[in-house]
């Protein structure tokens, strides 16, 4: 009870909004984890807030009981800010996010935060530097940053709880898969020039052509060889479910860390179809918005990591999928022709992974090759679309 709270004894620590990085200045507060009353821990989640360019879970700097909270949920909060009513030199300003209180004091006196009323939680009772405050725009934030900063600004930026928690769980159940991998490498350069040609056509149409269109489509016309790929085993390995639908998922760097949503049914669409619903994903990711209707049901995953570097990849399977497609970035390398002349090519990595209690090296490799087969001659895809 908040009463209770008033009455234990121990300073009351200003626990304020940090800077979470990126110029983000000011956040709508999401969800609250804790209430007032509740006993917290450093470290302990204490609300998540989303800014337009992340969602991020603030957790506790210090031991101590919530006092009170100053924000409802979907309110805005300035990051440093303090106090309500405007000013014309701080400029709008608003309260602090929360209070905690906590029992014993030995402050240090390095930042702008009213030390006298800081709760020691550090060694012998101090706050731990790296977790104090300077608050930006305030003439204190001249002072040197502690030498942590960043570290505690990383540590800030963090998955949606709800997301942590199911890569958690897929994650373990993927550990009990015994994964069989296999690389190849394909030469993408006609399919280079195929999407030059066509980028401008759909730039027109309002659409952002990428690699990736291509990828999922040549995976959907294997899967069509090959529908042990898209298929599900239970646990026991008795019953393998074939699915009809490819739901092919990408693996998507968003703000809320790595979600995995998927295009549904490609079996049935256009490359430009799927470059459609890729932007609306992408959209849709961007803002933090992806919902249970783009993560579920996915059947074969694609992750192009080459999008952001790196050659090879060992992709881990999403149960209860039984394969995975890494891709790594496209290069520019000397290759020999049919001709035997070294010639410049656009050579990609793929890196699979597959459940081996179905799925055979043999059949992984055939895959693999027809999808390869598709992309190096992407003329041939046209012949075997729906
Ligand atoms: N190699 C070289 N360039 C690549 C590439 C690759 N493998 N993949 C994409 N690109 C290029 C694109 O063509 C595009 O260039 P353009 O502006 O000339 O068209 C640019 O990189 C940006 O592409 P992007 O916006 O990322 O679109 P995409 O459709 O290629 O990829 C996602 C979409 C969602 C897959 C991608 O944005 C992403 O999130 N990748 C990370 C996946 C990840 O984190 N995997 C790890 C899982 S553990």
């Amino acid at each position: 009870m908040p009463h209770n709270i008033y009455m234990s004894r121990g300073p009351i620590v200003q626990f304020k909004l940090s800077d979470i990085g990126e110029g983000i200045m000011e956040v709508t507060v999401k969800e609250w984890y804790v209430k007032e009353g509740d006993k917290v821990s450093q470290f302990d989640s204490i609300c998540e807030v989303q800014s337009d360019k992340a969602s991020v879970t603030i957790t506790s700097r210090y031991d101590g009981v919530i006092k009170k909270l100053y924000y409802d949920v979907d309110a805005i909060a300035l990051v440093g800010k303090r106090g309500r009513g405007g000013d014309a030199r701080h400029g709008p300003r608003r309260t602090h996010p929360q209070e905690i209180k906590g029992h014993k004091t030995q402050a240090t006196p390095a930042s702008d935060i009213k030390l006298s009323e800081v709760v020691g939680t550090g060694k012998d009772g101090r706050p731990e530097p790296s977790y104090l405050d300077l608050i930006p725009g305030d003439p204190d934030s001249a002072r040197p940053r502690p030498k942590h900063r960043r570290q505690n600004q990383v540590m800030c930026v963090l998955w949606s709880p709800g997301f942590h928690k199911a890569m958690v769980k897929t994650m373990t159940a993927a550990l009990k898969i015994p994964h069989f991998g296999y690389c190849d490498e394909v030469d993408l350069s006609r399919l280079v020039t195929l999407r030059a040609e066509l980028k401008s056509m759909a730039e027109s149409r309002g659409i952002k052509l990428s690699y990736m269109p291509f990828f999922i489509k040549a995976a959907s016309i294997g899967l069509l060889h090959f529908p042990i790929l898209n298929a599900s085993v239970d646990e026991g390995c008795q019953n393998i479910t074939y699915k009809a639908s490819h739901n092919i998922g990408l693996a998507m760097d968003t703000i809320q860390g790595l979600l995995v949503p998927n295009v549904k049914n490609v079996q049935l669409l256009s490359v430009f179809d799927i470059a459609l619903e890729l932007n609306r994903l992408q959209t849709l990711g961007a803002a933090g918005q992806l919902g249970t209707n783009e993560l579920s049901g996915g059947t074969f995953t694609l992750s192009n990591i080459g999008s952001i570097g790196g050659t090879y990849a060992k992709p881990v399977i999403l149960p209860p999928e039984v394969a995975i497609g890494a891709l790594g970035k496209i290069q520019v390398l000397p290759r020999f022709d049919a001709v035997g002349q070294v010639v410049r090519a656009h050579i990609m990595n793929v890196s699979w992974s597959a459940d081996h209690r179905i799925i055979d090296g043999a059949t992984m490799c055939r895959f693999s090759n027809l999808w390869r087969e598709y992309l190096e001659n992407p003329a041939t895809m046209v012949l075997d679309l729906k």
